[in-house]
């Protein structure tokens, strides 16, 4: 089975998740400008929520690299501590990628809301899903 993490990120909270997770999976996470030339058979793709949804070019990078990725597993982190995983599942589904159901979400800090985090509690929770996803997929 091999693991990729990618991400989206504006100022860095998503990717300090990403770096957790792929820690976990001994890879080393990529900003999802840099694509992929080569097959995950599972992606963790970190992103975030700015004004209500995430940024298109999250919506685009599924599109095209399609190809490469047998199934996706979302994280994101938010203001509200609510996720992308639903914007990630649609466009997944569109370009017939599979969409692992269960995701990580956590605060991020945004201007004098949630300072400090992702924090290293937060970053734990994501090593720990990140292990649980490996335990259920397969390592
Ligand atoms: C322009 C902008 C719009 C945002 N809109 C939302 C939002 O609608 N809901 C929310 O929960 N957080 C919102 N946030 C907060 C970000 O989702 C949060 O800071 C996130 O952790 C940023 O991740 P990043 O550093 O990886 O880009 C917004 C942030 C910015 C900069």
């Amino acid at each position: 089975m091999k693991y990729a993490v990618a991400y989206y990120t504006r100022s860095g909270n998503t990717k300090k998740v990403a770096d957790a997770i792929a820690e976990v999976l001994g890879v080393e996470a990529f900003d999802i400008s840099k694509g992929m030339t080569e097959k995950a058979d599972i992606l963790f793709l970190g992103s975030s929520l700015y004004a209500f949804t995430y940024d298109p070019s999250v919506e685009k990078f599924i599109q095209d690299n399609a190809s490469f990725i047998g199934q996706i597993v979302s994280f994101s982190t938010s203001a509200s501590g609510k996720s992308t995983a639903k914007f990630v599942k649609e466009t997944a589904e569109k370009c017939n990628v599979k969409f692992y159901p269960h995701g990580f979400k956590c605060t991020g800090k945004f201007g004098f809301m949630n300072a400090k985090h992702p924090n290293e509690k937060d970053l734990d929770a994501a090593r720990d899903f990140a292990k649980t996803v490996l335990a259920e997929l397969g390592e």
